[in-house]
């Protein structure tokens, strides 16, 4: 999707899109005299209320020529980047397969600051996304015709706050998405790192990648035992972006790329498996996070690590009561194979520890179906040892809408983990198992780094479509990491 701005409306045919918050009529001035009088009465007719969201779609001669017009509710109350997000996303989401071509936003006196109407095409843009690769037989109704939306009145400015700030985010939120929905017999550890190398080309980011035989090596015995089951071998991807233009402690995101997990051996029941193709979602996050900072020069420094694995069944995969010794050196009791995530972050956690020497570490992970018990849909579980740093990431979250509720941490929790024939298992009771998840990947941080996990996996896949995604691939955590960034690590 093309995202413009201009000072007036441009020739020639488009939709025309009038918001209006809620009772306020004024932006219909700009139809003017006896038009905007029909439209009025129209908006009466159809006990139109301005609600966020609410659309009315009417038709309009315009100068001679029938012109589709959509009022758009905005709301009243409602946080001026939300609701504007939603306008570009409704006008998206409403117009894509419409047969029109273009859309003209007209923000003409509504009073929107500049990031106001940035916002409005970073909504449209980012509810733009489809994914139609595998859709060969899709009829002509069916296909996208809305190739540009042209945002007007949004004051001086709005271009360039789009292309410096949003424009990266889309990039970012728009490869995650493809990550997360592309299906696990084409995205598996090794074509993940080939998809994420051809997107970052010439972003600046630099690229290292670890096989089957570095982590042996370095002895990640529990990411690796994870892999053991698959013929897709494991990779460590690592992704560094400096941007500070100083040294200091780099931030390290780290992020679960289960591409596939069945349970391995602890195999999950049939129905709904095919979810856990999403189950990478966390490193999707890292890489979509990563190329929207990258993309805006963010004057930070950051590493990215994804953690690779396929969780299968195989002969040689590993089986409930096997012990596996961790590159930290501590050894796990794996009582239930399908508790891998965890064994994955922990190995990639003290990988970024020993190799970067990280100041705050972040993961992101799709861990825990007892998070969707907790939380549902609607937060991802916030877990942290450091207060100020849960306080960034919550704010961050209600700014960039990945919204975050924290949840507990204890050394009661704690003990719940431990293994009578090892430093730990891989699993906790059934009461609680997010909490005893955040507790495992606990132990692998080491004395004095600030550290965060979020468990996202409510949050990466959708069933329903919402302001700025469509159903499926939500891109969650992109816009995250990204506001986090650039409200604590660029200031
Ligand atoms: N990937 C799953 C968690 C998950 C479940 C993500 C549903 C998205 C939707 C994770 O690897 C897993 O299987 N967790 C187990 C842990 C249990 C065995 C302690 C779970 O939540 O059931
Ligand atoms: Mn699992
Ligand atoms: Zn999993």
């Amino acid at each position: 999707m093309i995202i413009r701005f201009a000072d007036t409306r441009p020739p020639g045919d488009y939709a025309l899109v009038l918001p209006i918050a809620g009772k306020d009529h004024s932006s219909l001035a700009a139809l003017g005299g006896s038009q905007q009088a029909t439209v009025a009465a129209a908006l009466e007719r159809q006990r139109f209320d301005g609600e966020g969201s609410s659309v009315s779609e009417q038709f309009i001669s315009d100068n001679g020529s029938v012109r589709r017009l959509l009022v758009i509710g905005t709301g009243v109350g409602e946080a001026r980047g939300e609701a504007a997000e939603k306008l570009g996303g409704a006008t998206a989401a409403r117009l894509q397969t419409s047969g029109e071509k273009t859309a003209v936003i007209d923000l003409t006196n509504l009073g929107y600051d500049a990031d106001t109407a940035a916002r409005v095409g970073l909504g449209a843009a980012l509810r733009s996304w489809r994914y139609d690769r595998y859709r060969t037989r899709l009829k002509d109704k069916q296909k996208p015709t809305l190739g540009e939306i042209v945002i007007v009145g949004g004051g001086s400015g709005a271009a360039q706050r789009y292309e410096q700030r949003w424009a990266p985010v889309v990039e970012g939120v728009s490869l995650t998405r493809e990550l997360v929905t592309e299906p696990a017999n084409i995205i598996y550890p090794q074509t993940f790192v080939e998809r994420v190398r051809e997107s970052l080309e010439g972003s600046g980011l630099e690229l290292e990648v670890l096989d089957r035989a570095a982590m042996e090596k370095l002895g990640m015995g529990a990411l690796l035992g994870v892999a053991q089951g698959s013929v897709r071998e494991a990779r460590l991807l690592i992704l560094k972006w400096n941007g500070s233009g100083e040294g200091g402690q780099p931030t390290a995101l780290v992020g679960k790329g289960v591409t596939f997990d069945t349970g391995g051996i602890s195999i999950k029941p049939a129905a709904g498996m095919e979810a856990m193709k999403w189950d990478m979602g966390g490193a999707g996050a890292v890489v979509g996070a990563m190329k929207a900072l990258a993309s805006r020069k963010a004057k930070a420094n950051i590493v990215g690590i994804c953690g690779l694995v396929e969780n299968m069944p195989g002969g040689n995969a590993q089986r409930p009561g096997d012990v596996v010794t961790t590159m930290s050196g501590q050894t796990v009791e794996v009582i239930n194979t399908d508790a891998e995530g965890r064994l994955v972050l922990g190995d990639a956690i003290t990988y970024v520890q020993r190799n970067f020497k990280p100041g705050t570490i972040i993961d992101l992970a799709t861990l825990t179906g007892a998070i969707l018990v907790s939380l549902g849909h609607e937060w991802a579980g916030l877990f942290s040892n450091d207060e100020e740093l849960a306080g960034k990431l919550q704010e961050a979250g209600a700014e960039s809408g990945d919204k975050l509720w924290r949840m507990p941490l204890a050394e009661s929790f704690d003990r719940l983990i431990d293994s009578p024939i090892a430093d730990m298992k891989n699993v906790g009771p059934r009461e609680g198992g997010s909490i005893t998840a955040a507790q495992f990947i606990q132990r692998f941080v080491e004395n004095g780094v600030k550290w965060a996990h979020i468990d996202m996996a409510g949050k990466a896949w959708s069933d329903k479509a919402a302001a700025t995604y469509d159903k499926g691939a939500t891109g969650y955590g992109v816009r995250l990491l990204d506001q986090y960034v650039a409200d604590v690590l660029e200031r």
